[in-house]
């Protein structure tokens, strides 16, 4: 079997038996399987799923990242390795990144003489939910890294494509809750009542005047609300009515201004309707801020490696590599994938010709990047 094919089959193997976030219980021992196989260690760190290996002797460390949980999605790719597991899908295409990341340690591993340092290479779990860079952060896996590098496919883009930026990339990612507390009343008596409904539909509207009207036109931000549940049959006003949304943006300045402002005006609107509204914020991912030098560091290794390379659009997304940056220099780019549907779509289905080559951009990033540290 040749290099690319392996690298395939353990996609496809990992692709049939997708594990969602924090359940990466089978896939962890594929991964160790496989990496001891190579003759590759695993580094003693306590973990219940996700695995760290090591490559190379010495003070000097680089990180290479890959991440390894999949979505609650039945998958409707039409392909002879579809899921085995009903219900789950890497529909993200983290099995892709996982052979990329192994093919680069197997890479690296033939290098080993070479190296002057050492490359530690995660296999992260809990992407999906945000928090397993937490969680290998916390057991040791970033101790001595001078930088890191990660990928995510972009289906946008042809095979052969790579992107990045410096800078801002992935979103901040905030949830928030408005809970709006009326009275109820008889839909035809409604001046016995405080209207919950009139009250949360008029708050839908305003709240897309912050983005629209306050926020600087030239600054990205999107605000969303994505949920209104109140009320259940035709002649009550109900009590209670609550609205739930998302607010992506790139800059915490402009994240604190919208999440003031969102507060401000549901506190005005209850003074002025004489009702209560509770404002709830749940912080996810904060954004993704690439470390210049290392983008185009990252960028000159793919012009070298023969990827057109182009510089990458802000996402709305979030990324849990974010994380890691916030720690320590690095980069996260972005490498052509191809499907016809994108990330998160049961039938998502990238172009498996990305793998070998990614694979060995990366080893090849690593070691350069030993030699630049
Ligand atoms: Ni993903």
């Amino acid at each position: 079997m040749s290099f690319e094919q392996q690298l395939i089959a353990w996609r496809r193997e990992l692709h049939q038996f997708p594990e969602l976030s924090l359940q990466e219980v089978a896939t962890t021992a594929r991964i160790r399987d496989w990496l001891q196989t190579a003759g590759l260690p695993i580094l003693p760190f306590a973990l219940k799923t996700g695995v760290v290996t090591e490559v190379g002797k010495g003070e000097k460390v680089i990180a290479l990242r890959a991440d390894i949980d999949a979505l609650p999605i039945e998958e409707a790719a039409n392909v002879a390795f579809r899921s085995q597991n009903a219900g789950v899908m890497h529909a993200c295409g983290h099995d892709v990144h996982t052979s990329v990341m192994l093919g680069a340690a197997l890479l690296l591993k033939a290098r080993e003489a070479e190296l002057p340092g050492r490359v530690r290479i995660l296999f992260q779990p809990a992407e999906e939910s945000f928090g397993g860079a937490k969680t290998l952060i916390r057991a040791g896996a970033l101790e001595g890294v001078s930088a890191i590098f990660g990928m995510h496919n972009e289906p946008g883009l042809p095979v052969g494509a790579f992107a990045t930026r410096g800078g801002a990339f992935y979103a901040n990612v905030d949830r928030f809750v408005l809970r709006v507390h009326g009275k109820g009343a008889h839909a035809a008596r409604p001046h016995e009542g405080k209207d919950a409904i009139l009250l949360a539909s008029q708050l839908v509207s305003i709240l897309q005047s912050v983005a629209s009207r306050e926020v600087n036109t030239l600054d990205s931000v999107v605000l969303s609300v994505t949920r209104i549940q109140g009320g259940n049959t035709w002649n009550v006003l109900p009590e209670n009515v609550e609205l739930e949304g998302t607010l992506r943006t790139h800059s915490t300045d402009v994240q604190q201004q919208v999440k003031t402002r969102v507060s401000e005006i549901a506190a005005g609107f209850a003074s002025a309707f004489n009702a209560q509204i509770d404002v709830i914020w749940h912080a996810g991912p904060t954004a993704l801020v690439n470390t210049p030098e290392w983008a185009e560091f990252a960028t000159t290794v793919a012009d070298e490696a023969g990827y057109q390379t182009a510089k990458a659009d802000l996402h709305m997304g979030g990324e849990d590599f974010a994380v890691y940056l916030q720690q320590t220099p690095g980069a996260f780019v972005s490498i052509g994938s191809a499907s016809e549907y994108g990330l998160h779509h049961p039938a998502f289905n990238p172009d498996e010709k990305l793998i070998a080559p990614a694979a060995h951009y990366f080893a090849a990033l690593a070691e350069k990047a030993l030699h630049n540290i």
